[in-house]
């Protein structure tokens, strides 16, 4: 073991302090998903462009399999498994599962931090289609239930009472 590549790192994940001596090589997936034993977040392209291994980093959505475990040395991190509490789904967790917008579910995980994100960062605002189309850009679901999911973003802003201004009555 070539001890200069692992360094001491101290992150939060989903509300609980974590201290791990880790290859400073390793992506924050790998460390969620191996270390950590959080594998709600998902490995689908592995080079940033399917978003199934989106996290919220220090209030940032990022993909997890790009972005190094090192750099998150001293932020918060947001994952998954952390979203529901006492067994009761959050506001967008619950859009997915009323819109029917969960298929094969590889996606999906990514695609709840992504709209989480979006829900928080908006909240109050009016917000446009296109804008949700944007910001859900880096997500890709292979299913192809774009229509359910974009439905389950909107049914999410009207939860956190931010309504869009092109949802049809
Ligand atoms: S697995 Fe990270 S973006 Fe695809
Ligand atoms: S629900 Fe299957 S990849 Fe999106």
């Amino acid at each position: 073991m070539n001890d200069q590549l692992f360094k001491k790192i101290d992150i939060t994940v989903n509300g609980r302090h974590r201290t791990l001596f880790i290859d400073q090589r390793k992506s924050l997936l790998e460390v969620l998903r191996k270390d950590l034993g959080l594998t709600g977040s998902k490995e689908g392209c592995g080079v940033g462009e399917c978003g199934a291994c989106s996290v919220i980093v220090d209030d940032v959505l990022v993909d997890s399999c790009i972005y190094l475990a090192v750099w998150a040395d001293g932020k918060t991190i947001r994952t998954i498994e952390g979203e529901s509490r006492d067994g009761k789904l959050t506001p967008v967790q619950q859009a997915y599962v009323d819109e029917g917008a969960v298929q094969c579910g590889f996606c999906t995980p990514g695609f709840v931090m992504a709209t989480t994100s979006f829900v928080e960062k908006n909240n109050g605002q009016p917000v446009t289609e296109d804008q949700i189309r944007k910001s859900h850009a880096g997500n890709l679901c292979r299913c192809t239930g774009y229509q359910n999911i974009l439905n389950a973003v909107e049914t999410s802003m009207e939860a956190c009472a931010c309504k869009s201004k092109e949802k049809k009555e």
